[in-house]
Order: structure tokens, then C-alpha cells, then sequence
């Protein structure tokens, strides 16, 4: 708001998707806030969900219905005690966004109008028509202005965090944050540290991901030395709209839970023998059946068939979609549109415990950026927004219970100078993270190998010194996120959930039925 970032602050928020305002806003009830948001603060992932939020607040529905998807989709890596968490306290945190004026679609009688997605054994996604993620922002953010105790900083990013001691005594106490795109890196004092910045779809060549997401959250972690677990698991929508000229856009899994199916260019669907719920198997299933389709016959997309859905429900569920594959040429209530695979959502993070504390002291994360046990080997559909709200909140009761001296105030040391960049060559930060997204898109993408996985932790290892000189925050950050999935992926030799790789087609329930933790430094 115009302000500058003071030296010191109380409670310091990284990131303004719902996870980083929902927290901000319990927060503020006990603590002085700052959120530091690296855009505008609308930009954010959870501003461009369409589907929803899944939660049981229909009649036929139950938190063990809603348990027992999330446990399968995860395909067994699920932490069962998370997940328990997050469909018991669900409903209650889809309230609170009511009352901070979040605006969801309702019935004539005036409960709200579920959606259906993938992988969900009964309707219970709650939504705002197709743009759900938009209106909780909006909701959120109008709640923020009128809080007293919270101030937003735009186009601050985190370059690294601010740590402290050694081994076990190590902590975080704040954070260096860069002003502006080329500003100076100022180190800013912090007694809590909450993680919100969202995830790394940019670090593939195909999307659904705004510009933002590059995977900052996980690589600052990851250099303070904080546990980061699970990055094999990285999540491909199967349906984006394929069109090569314009910017990645996301054709909601919601329109196929109102029916629309996958076919080839001769109307069979694709979908038919493979599973059960045709297109509306989990999204690991169907991106691979895709891959393996887009494969089989060399053609660059496949088809997703709206025109059995009544014109009005399209237009009455889905305006958004209509119209912007309207204004790109497509008309999907004529004719099926063209739909790819697309990097989608990052399952694996910063390792948090139920209360979103990570393994560094002074460090919480939520939201996308955090690992919390949810999801497993495989997310969910529109189980992250619901995660977002669920961990935020239970970090910030966790917050208002800890000591409010902790770490503020006891440094007495000058803090070590995060790297400092000379102004970087954007041709070539260009040439270099089109360079990873590239490899990470061929090698480390929807169907691996160990060759490919190991020509890309080459690859990736062969660039350390070029990214150090490119100069840019952004560019190490892709780099260093990368090498993370590489890393996980490498070390999982079975295929489970969003990880297959051919050279270990099946899952080795015994070997590898745990996350796959990683730690830079010492235990590492
Ligand atoms: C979608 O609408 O298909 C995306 C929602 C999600 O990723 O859960």
C-alpha cells in the first residue's frame, strides 16, 4: 500500500494466493502482518482455479466418502492422519470463506450448486460458476484491506531466507527481499516466517500455470536447509486448450463431470477400456492414457467433446470457458476442442507437520508450496484450495500458541549477504529457462525413463554455472526446483501415482511406500 517494507517485521506472510491471505487474516488477530507478494496481489495460481473447492457439505455425502478418494487418488503415499484433517475440518473453513464474502454458485433453494471432477465418488465441489478461484481472491483480499494488522507489499520478492545457527539450533528469522525486479536485496528481520508462494508449473514447457509460478517457495527452502519431500510427483491437467498461438488456458475437469468425454478425431473416447470412470478417472490415468494416444498417432492433441451438454448448463456453468474458447476460435457447444497435458500442480514441498510448521524453526509453509501429507502420489481434483485454507488456519492457531519473543530480538550477528546479481541479460536468463523447461518437458515429464532422468540431471547439473552468472532470482529458481523433481524422481524406482517411469512399470509397495525426503547440508 505505498509503504515501505519496514527492518523488522512481526509475522512475515511469502506469497498472497488464498493459503498466504487466509493465514495472514487469522494471524492478524494476535500479530502484526506482512505480506510480500512478488506481483501484483491478485497473481496468484489460486486466482486462475476454475473447477473449486472440494468438501462435504451435501446431504448423500460423508468425510469418509470424501477420505477414501483422496487416499486412492494419492495411490498410498497419503498420510492418512493429514488427510483426516483436512475432510473433518473442510466444511467448517468453507464457511469462514463465506463470511469473509466469498460468493459461491446456489441452488434455487439456496445450498450450494456442486460440481463433479475426476476421482470424486459423489458431487462436492463447491464453486463460483467456472471461476472459483478468482471470487475467493477477491473475497479475500477485500477482507485484507479492511484488516488493521495486515500490510501487503507488491513486487517484493524472496531472494533467500535469513537463517541462523547450526544443525539442530538452525532457524529462520526472516527473510532478503528484493524490490522491484532488479532493486536491492534487503535483509528484513522476521519471528515467524509463513510460506505461501505457491507452485512450479513454469519449470515445464507446458502450463496451465501463470508466469509466477516458478518454484520460488521450494528453492528458498531448500537452500535454508529446510526438508523438501515428494517433488517426483508433479501433476499434469489433462485438458488444456491447445491452441499454439495464444496463452495456456485451462479447460476445467468440471466440464467432464458434466459430461464431456475424450474422443479421438472419429468420436471414439479414448477413455473407453482403459478405466472404469472413463474421462473422469483420475488425472494421473488420463493424462497418461493421452500421452500414450498423442503418442500412438503422432497427432500434436486429442479431442474433448462438450456438444452432449446442454447449451444453457454450459453456459450457465461454465461462461468463462465458453467464451474465451469463443473469442480463440473454438465454438465447444458446436464442435469437440482440441485439449494437451499440461504441468498442472506441484504435490510435493516444503515437508510441513499438521500445523504447517516445516523442519526449519521459524519456518511454516501452506498452501501449494507445502508438503503435508495430503496428496500423496497423486492430488485430488480441487482438493488444494481446501489443503490451502485447512493448513493455513491450523499454522496460524499454531502461531497465536508459540512464545511471541521467539527469534525476533536474540540475533546479534551480521546476516550473511544473500547473492548479490549484477543486472541480468534477459536474453540469455531467456535462452536458459527455455533451455530447462525444455529438457524437464521431454525427459521429466507425464511418461519418464532412467536414461531420460539421468540425461536431465546432467543436463541440469552441466548449467550450474551459467545460471550463477545469468544474474536472475528467477532462472536459479527454475534451475534449482528442477534438479529437486530430477533428485525425487530419480530415487523412486517404481511407477506410482503421477510418477511412471517405463524402466519400473509397477509399484513396489514394499521399498516405496514412503515419501521421498530431501535435505540440503547436513542430513541431507
Ligand atoms: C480444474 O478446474 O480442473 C482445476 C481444479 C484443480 O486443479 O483442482
Amino acid at each position: 500500500m505505498g509503504d515501505e517494507l519496514p527492518e523488522r517485521v512481526d509475522v512475515m506472510v511469502v506469497g498472497s494466493g488464498i493459503a498466504g491471505l487466509v493465514f495472514a487474516l487469522r494471524a492478524s488477530a494476535f500479530a502484526e502482518v506482512a505480506v510480500v507478494t512478488k506481483k501484483d496481489r491478485p497473481e496468484s495460481n489460486t486466482n486462475y482455479a476454475q473447477g473449486g473447492i472440494a468438501a462435504v457439505v451435501a446431504e448423500d455425502d460423508e468425510a469418509e466418502l470424501h477420505r477414501a478418494d483422496t487416499l486412492a487418488a494419492g495411490a498410498g503415499l497419503c498420510h492418512p492422519d493429514a488427510v483426516e484433517v483436512l475432510v473433518r475440518e473442510g466444511p467448517g473453513r468453507i464457511r469462514d470463506l463465506v463470511a469473509w464474502g466469498a460468493e459461491f454458485s446456489a441452488t434455487s433453494t439456496g445450498g450450494f450448486s456442486l460440481g463433479h471432477e475426476g476421482g470424486h465418488s459423489r458431487r462436492r465441489i463447491v464453486r463460483a460458476a467456472d471461476r472459483t478461484g478468482w471470487e475467493v481472491e477477491r473475497a479475500l483480499l477485500d477482507a485484507v484491506a479492511a484488516a488493521p494488522g495486515i500490510r501487503v507489499y507488491e513486487n517484493h520478492a524472496v531472494v533467500d531466507l535469513w537463517t541462523v545457527g547450526e544443525g539442530v539450533d538452525r532457524r529462520c528469522v526472516g527473510a532478503w527481499v528484493r524490490i522491484g525486479e532488479a532493486g536491492e536485496a534487503r535483509p528484513i528481520r522476521a519471528r515467524s516466517v509463513m510460506l505461501a508462494a505457491g507452485g512450479c508449473g513454469r519449470v515445464y514447457r507446458y502450463t496451465t500455470n501463470p508466469a509466477i509460478a516458478t518454484g520460488d517457495g521450494v528453492a528458498v527452502a531448500h537452500r535454508a536447509g529446510a526438508r523438501i519431500a515428494n517433488m517426483e510427483f508433479v501433476q499434469f491437467h489433462p485438458t488444456m486448450l491447445h491452441d499454439p498461438s495464444g496463452t495456456s488456458f485451462l479447460i476445467s475437469e468440471a466440464v467432464r463431470g458434466e459430461g464431456a468425454v475424450l474422443v479421438r478425431p472419429d468420436g471414439e473416447p479414448i477413455m473407453e477400456g482403459v478405466h472404469a470412470r472413463g474421462s473422469l478417472a483420475t488425472r494421473d490415468v488420463v493424462a497418461r492414457a493421452i500421452d500414450r494416444e498423442m503418442k500412438r498417432t503422432g497427432a500434436e492433441h486429442v479431442l474433448l467433446d462438450c456438444t452432449g451438454i446442454d447449451e444453457d448448463r454450459l453456459d450457465e456453468r461454465f461462461p468463462t470457458i465458453v467464451r474465451e474458447t469463443r473469442r480463440r476460435g473454438f465454438d465447444m457447444t458446436r464442435e469437440p476442442i482440441p485439449v494437451v497435458p499440461a504441468a498442472h500442480y506441484e504435490c510435493g514441498g516444503v515437508l510441513t507437520d499438521r500445523d504447517g510448521c516445516s523442519t526449519l524453526p521459524g519456518l511454516m509453509a501452506a498452501g501449494e508450496v507445502a508438503c503435508t501429507g495430503v496428496h500423496g502420489a497423486n492430488r485430488l481434483a480441487s482438493n488444494s484450495l481446501l489443503e490451502a485454507v485447512v493448513y493455513a488456519h491450523r499454522a496460524a492457531e499454531r502461531l497465536r500458541e508459540t512464545e511471541p519473543t521467539d527469534g525476533i530480538g536474540r540475533i546479534d550477528a551480521a546476516p550473511p549477504r544473500a547473492a548479490e546479481w549484477t543486472s541480468p541479460d534477459p536474453q540469455e536468463v531467456t535462452r536458459l529457462e527455455d533451455r530447462i523447461r525444455d529438457l524437464m518437458w521431454q525427459d521429466v515429464g507425464i511418461v519418464r525413463s532412467d536414461a531420460g532422468l539421468a540425461r536431465a540431471a546432467d543436463a541440469l547439473e552441466g548449467m550450474s554455472a551459467d545460471i550463477a552468472r545469468a544474474g536472475s532470482d528467477e532462472a536459479r529458481n527454475i534451475w534449482e526446483t528442477a534438479r529437486l523433481i530430477v533428485q525425487c524422481a530419480r530415487s523412486r524406482r517404481e511407477s506410482r501415482g503421477l510418477h511412471f517411469n517405463r524402466d519400473h512399470p509397477y509399484r513396489d509397495n514394499e521399498r516405496f511406500l514412503r515419501s521421498t525426503v530431501v535435505c540440503n547440508g547436513e542430513g541431507g
